[in-house]
């Protein structure tokens, strides 16, 4: 197995309009960032993803880019972006930047050109079809409205869009364009970014013909949403290890493919060590099933993930992002054992095989927040599973219920610094989580029992130790319900990692006598004798 910097580090994750707001503006931007790169450095993590930070009309918050050699004007400029590149650099921290390729914002200058004529140079960047008797090309539904084509006046065709009506898909069989994504990525590389976090590079590669999904409809316009047709189509490894050729293989960076709907012989075929893809990917089986997770199901997950991957490519691990609620309110307890949970929640990510990410707010347990209207929602997906649910006859409550759990809005209240909450001067282009003035980064900095702490000890440990990286591993109690209890061994070195999940005290079926090394209840450099037994939510690391 390769030794590289990319697996022995830890990721966390900058979603700038939320992190940290340096004019009063409401929006989170650069300088902020750099207000902030001590703390992010101080919690010993070695890179930061920024979410995007291009020019963007903002209908999907930056995933949407009308210009990807430009800064958003709300978050700054050019010199505040080599600001932080330098800033960073300087606190031995690499950033990696996110690429959004397989669309961009119809205010891009391409999309105002291609949809100018039929014959303009730069019509075929993206695909534009004819309609079909009278109706679109296909059958197909989008993310984020109910259909994947828009008609366009001007020449009487339709644009594909898996994602918003303003987000044009670009068509990856013009060699003119990716020569010009290749060029775009290669200013960045050399500005001295340290690598690309590829947002759904898995469906660049459209399947052949853009027939119409044979399975039944799915969403209230009668239309179909197939993940299976939009994803993972034949070529698309081959495609992935042209972008990597001709870009991020010339520099010593990392990457990560952000691929829903991917297996792991897909993902095998993005990562495969000495094949020249990408250094790792975001599966998504995990999350999505994040409605009816069960922890048998979570550890039959990483056991066929981590059996496949094993030595031949690279996996991370994640539970939260910008598009995922707050990972201690869907697989902890966000009430009566919040910092308990927590705490497990981060010792799991950091203790299995591949690299952790964590995402802004985590450290400190950021939770849920209530909304009480839709109004109050910003996020276009959270708007678009609103309409689908009411229009196929769900109550508002209802969907509002489900919004509460699962918005990705969740994950986008500002980050509270304080108990002021300090994120700006001004009005929060979002409104806060109400629980700062407990949950808040300055609480958890002063309290050496903190959620944060123990992120910061569980990333030191990782620094210094390779069977948490390098070390085969084994899942001990496959089937039980609520321990999660795995080895990590290397050279002869063998680590224990057990998880209760529950609010109960737990017996602990197997030999885990040992030295403690990190516990969520205390005890480290004591001794573990198995008829101790978990207590609720309990996450302890024993050498054996
Ligand atoms: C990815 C991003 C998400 C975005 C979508 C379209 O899933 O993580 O935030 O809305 O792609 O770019």
């Amino acid at each position: 197995m390769e030794i590289t910097w990319w697996k022995e580090t830890v990721v966390y994750q900058v979603y700038p309009r939320s992190f940290k707001d340096s004019d009063g503006d409401g929006i989170g931007d650069l300088r902020g960032i750099i207000e902030k790169l001590d703390y992010i450095r101080d919690l010993g993590v070695g890179v930061i993803w920024l979410s995007p930070v291009y020019k963007s009309p903002n209908t999907d918050n930056g995933y949407d880019i009308s210009d990807y050699r430009a800064i958003m004007p709300e978050f700054g400029n050019m010199d505040d972006f080599d600001a932080l590149l330098r800033g960073a650099h300087e606190r031995g921290l690499r950033i990696v930047m996110d690429l959004v390729v397989n669309h961009t914002s119809d205010e891009h200058e391409w999309f105002a050109e291609s949809r100018s004529s039929k014959d303009n140079p730069r019509r075929d960047y993206y695909i534009w079809r004819d309609g079909v008797n009278g109706g679109e090309p296909n059958n197909w539904a989008s993310f984020y409205s109910p259909s994947a084509w828009e008609l366009d006046p001007r020449t009487g065709q339709y644009y594909l869009h898996y994602f918003a009506v303003k987000q044009p898909d670009l068509n990856w069989e013009s060699r003119e364009m990716r020569e010009e994504v290749y060029d775009m990525m290669r200013f960045w590389l050399d500005k001295g970014i340290d690598g690309f976090r590829c947002d759904v590079i898995n469906a660049t590669k459209k399947p052949a013909g853009l027939p119409s999904s044979e399975k039944p409809a799915n969403t209230a316009s009668g239309r179909v949403f197939d993940m299976d047709m939009m994803f993972n189509n034949p070529g698309q490894a081959e495609l992935i290890r042209e972008i990597a050729r001709n870009t991020l293989a010339r520099y010593d960076v990392m990457s990560v493919g952000e691929t829903c709907g991917a297996t792991p012989e897909n993902a095998l075929d993005y990562v495969r060590e000495g094949s020249g893809g990408l250094s790792m990917v975001f599966h998504f089986e995990i999350v999505d099933n994040k409605e009816r997770w069960t922890l048998p199901f979570i550890k039959a997950v990483q056991r066929k993930w981590i059996g496949a991957l094993h030595g031949k490519g690279w996996l991370s691990q994640y539970l939260s992002n910008h598009d995922q609620p707050r990972q201690v309110s869907i697989y902890g307890d966000d009430a009566r054992y919040r910092v308990e949970s927590a705490k497990l929640l981060a010792t799991m990510i950091h203790t299995l095989p591949g690299t952790p990410y964590i995402y802004q707010g985590e450290e400190i347990g950021m939770t849920n927040t209530r909304f009480s209207s839709i109004d109050e929602i910003n996020d276009i997906q959270s708007h678009h599973t609103y309409n689908e649910m009411t229009g196929r006859g769900a109550p508002p409550e209802e969907a509002l219920a489900h919004l509460n759990r699962f918005s990705r809005d969740q994950a986008r209240t500002p980050m509270p610094w304080d108990d002021t909450p300090g994120f700006t001067a001004g009005k929060p282009w979002l409104r806060y989580n109400p629980a700062f003035g407990e949950i808040n980064v300055k609480a958890a900095m002063a309290d050496p029992d903190s959620i944060y702490h123990h992120y910061k000890k569980l990333i030191a440990l990782r620094k210094a130790n390779p069977v948490m990286v390098y070390g085969d591993f084994e899942d001990l109690l496959p089937d039980d319900e609520h321990l999660y209890v795995y080895t990590r061994s290397l050279g002869g070195e063998v680590w224990l990692v057990a998880l209760n999940f529950s609010a109960n005290q737990a017996a602990l079926p197997v030999n885990a006598e040992g030295e403690i090394i990190l516990s969520n209840y205390g005890g480290a450099g004591a001794k573990y004798t198995a008829d101790a037994g978990l207590r609720p939510y309990e996450a302890v690391i024993i050498r054996r």
